[in-house]
């Protein structure tokens, strides 16, 4: 519905600057995420971009004109937060209304986009209902419907999921997913979690202190990580960092080597890969499912690995782990660069 272009965006508040020249060009439709820790300026920017924060310098383009003036309402946004802010004393059918009454549209009109959208989000049964009479997750599908009963150009979530418990966080997100392939709408979801990101999006913007550090596709973003933030940052469990001087291969002290857990195997005893090698003492293994997670204990360090079948391993045994050379990472130890 919307492309935004984000041009050399910078915020301060009182000198102190929350977003460093952000540069992201977001196509029509896609679905995209702001992920980072906390403080790094996701809401931030997506307040700009919504219109309820102005920016400091630079420009934001909706379809290709600039609207870094136009107020919030001109904007034809939508913005869903984490508490769902429904209103306590209106039915369900009202809450998704309000948006619509507000821009004075007829009643027919009106009673027709409640019922597109409560049966998109399945919410045909609750309409009658009181927001304190839902569930969290049916309270979620209300602010979520409030948000795109009126067609708007983009919809902009601020972790709209984290309210929810686990098993509900999942379902939601794939209702969310759905409904924004189906609409071919143009998504801008906050969010902390690396997963949630992974899975929901069509390209990812990482971001760290009001800097963007990578703005690629979830795959990309995992194999080829830009920089050591990027590499830490995505991936569970965490990608493990070894100086290059304890690792064989001559790597060198300037530098890190990083090798993701997954991709860090116990070798059979005769040895033998021409990729990474790394020995250790076994200290911990621990059952996920699908893998096992060990623990070795390489000089002061803990290394984490995964095996598939544990039987033939033995707690305080020195043990080899191997990694294909195309899943080892290099990084300058300093600046945290990939090189
Ligand atoms: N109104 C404000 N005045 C001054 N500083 C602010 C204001 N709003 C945000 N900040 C600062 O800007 C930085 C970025 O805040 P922002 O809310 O964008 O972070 P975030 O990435 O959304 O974090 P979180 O994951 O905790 O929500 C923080 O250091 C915050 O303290
Ligand atoms: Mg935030």
């Amino acid at each position: 519905m919307t492309s935004i272009n984000i041009k050399n965006v910078s915020k301060s508040y009182h000198n102190y600057a929350v977003l460093k020249g952000l540069n992201l060009d977001i196509r029509d439709g896609e679905f995209i995420s702001f992920l980072g820790p906390s403080g790094c300026g996701k809401s931030t920017l997506l307040f700009c971009i919504a219109g309820l924060e102005d920016i400091t310098s630079g420009s934001i383009l909706f379809d290709g004109r600039d609207i870094t003036g136009v107020s919030a309402r001109d904007r034809n946004i939508s913005l869903v937060f984490q508490d769902y802010a429904l209103y306590p004393h209106m039915l369900v059918r009202d809450n998704l209304a309000f948006p619509l009454r507000q821009q004075k549209l007829p009643e027919e009109t009106i009673r027709r986009q409640i019922a597109w959208a409560a049966e998109m989000l399945g919410l045909e049964h609750v309409l009658d209902r009181l927001p304190a009479e839902l569930s969290g997750g049916q309270r979620q599908r209300v602010a979520v419907g409030r948000a795109i009963v009126r067609n708007p150009a983009a919809l902009l979530m601020d972790e709209p999921l984290s309210n929810l418990d686990a098993g509900l966080r999942v379902k939601t997100r794939t209702e969310i997913k759905r409904l924004q392939r189906e609409l071919r709408m143009t998504v801008i979801f906050v969010t902390h979690d690396q997963e949630e990101a992974m899975v929901l999006s069509d390209r990812i913007a990482v971001m760290n202190n009001g800097i963007v550090q990578q703005f690629a596709e979830p795959m990309t973003i995992y194999r080829e990580p830009a920089n050591q933030f990027v590499a830490s940052f995505i991936g569970s469990p965490q990608m493990n960092f070894l100086p290059g001087s304890r690792t064989a291969g001559g790597h060198g002290d300037g530098r890190l080597v990083g090798v993701r857990p997954h991709d860090l195997t116990p070798l059979p005893d005769a040895g033998g890969t021409d990729g990474f090698t790394l020995t250790g003492e076994l200290a911990l293994i621990e059952p996920a499912g699908p893998v096992h997670y060990l623990d070795v204990v390489v000089g002061d360090q803990i290394v984490k690995a995964t095996c598939n079948d544990p039987a033939s391993l033995r707690l305080g045994e020195r043990l080899t782990l191997g990694a294909p050379p195309n899943a080892v990472y290099l990084f300058d130890r300093e600046s945290g660069a990939r090189i």
